[in-house]
């Protein structure tokens, strides 16, 4: 048994195709000046042809490689997600045969837009059942499949995109840069699920031979609502992980925050007390990528060079359900 568990790999990977808001002002009664200013968003990458596993294999394939690995060395696979491929078989199991690896735990967690901190946490008690484990973890949507891009309240928010890292029992060697999991938290409340939903094809909604398809079929937010709950409730989760670790918000030096929404973001660092320069925001690049957002972040950020040895990164994301929840990173 160990407590200890390790991450490294961290890799993104987003499809070619940008909708940018004036193309969405050619679609939908909006304007680039509303989205820029309710939101933050510019631009978002959308599939043409690829599927939530082809978006998973291309970011696993680098974090595989970054990790100094081979498919093989693989001991189990979890991809964070609510926009499988299908509902069988599981979008993890695609991804596995996509990578040419067979006879694993391959499974899917579907925690919304905290699914990657939901299947850190899972990584992570494999970890302490498996001293060899390591655990390829994905978090990947194509949220464009499940979004009616001519509802203009909810099109034009949403991206597509994947981020992966591989998490091990035992530390990397010392040529792989890697970080160590020192903390997560978990939350959810059932009771505000009417807030933020996909029913349609669901067995309480079930879809019928010939039936068409209607707004339940695609997200739907009452947006001020979920906000108001993500800024509580991402502060409280915040505060929660900095009080048990013994940390004060300065001691954080790069704070990775679920990209929903710039002013959500914004209003959570106010309240966290978080300098600008420790703050990471790239949802003017991709919209919400629900699970994938606090991965790709944290890759973009790994790449762009800002996380450096000794750091200490603190993710936080909150999702339909609700559930949300943090996750406290120290990189070596
Ligand atoms: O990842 C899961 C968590 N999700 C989130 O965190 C999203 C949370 N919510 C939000 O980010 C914001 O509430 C939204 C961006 C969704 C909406 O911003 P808002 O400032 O709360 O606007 P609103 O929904 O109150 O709408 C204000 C007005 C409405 O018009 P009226 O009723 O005031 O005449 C909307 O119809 O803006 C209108 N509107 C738009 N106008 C132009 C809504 N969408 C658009 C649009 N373009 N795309």
């Amino acid at each position: 048994m160990t407590n200890s568990s390790f991450l490294a790999g961290f890799s993104f990977y987003v499809p070619d195709k940008i909708l940018t808001n004036k193309d969405f002002e050619k679609l939908v009664d909006t304007s680039d000046e509303w989205i820029t200013s309710r939101t933050g968003i510019s631009n978002r990458h959308i599939v043409e042809d690829e599927a939530c596993s082809d978006l998973a294999s291309a970011a696993s394939r680098q974090a595989i490689a970054r990790s100094g690995l081979v498919p093989g060395d693989l001991t189990h696979i979890i991809n964070a997600t609510f926009t499988p491929d299908a509902f069988v078989p599981n979008a993890a199991c695609v991804l596995m045969e996509k990578l040419d690896i067979k006879g694993i735990p391959a499974m899917d967690v579907n925690a919304a837009c905290t699914g990657f901190i939901y299947g850190m946490e899972l990584a992570r008690g494999l970890c302490s059942l498996h001293p060899e484990a390591k655990v390829l973890l994905t978090a990947s949507e194509v949220v464009s499949s499940r979004v009616n891009l001519m509802d203009r309240s909810t099109g034009v928010l949403f991206g597509d995109g994947a981020g992966a890292c591989i998490v091990s029992a035992m530390p990397f060697p010392a040529n792989v840069r890697s970080g160590q999991i020192l903390d997560v938290i978990l939350r959810a409340d059932g009771s505000l699920s009417n807030l933020l939903t996909v029913k349609a094809g669901g067995s309480a909604h079930p879809l019928r031979l010939n039936d068409r398809v209607g707004e339940d079929f695609f997200v739907q937010m009452e947006g001020r609502e979920v906000f108001k709950h993500a800024v509580r409730s991402m502060q409280g989760v915040c505060l929660e992980i900095l009080k048990r670790n013994n940390l004060q918000p300065e001691d954080i030096d790069l704070f990775i925050p679920h990209q929903a929404n710039i002013r959500i973001i914004e209003a959570l660092a106010k309240k966290m007390m978080i300098q600008e320069d420790k703050l990471y925001i790239n949802v003017q690049d991709y919209g919400n990528t629900s699970a994938a957002s606090t991965p790709i972040a944290l890759a973009e950020a790994w790449e762009k060079g800002l996380i450096n040895s000794g750091d200490t990164v603190l993710l936080v994301a909150f999702g339909g359900g609700f559930t949300w929840g943090a996750c406290l990173l120290r990189f070596s």
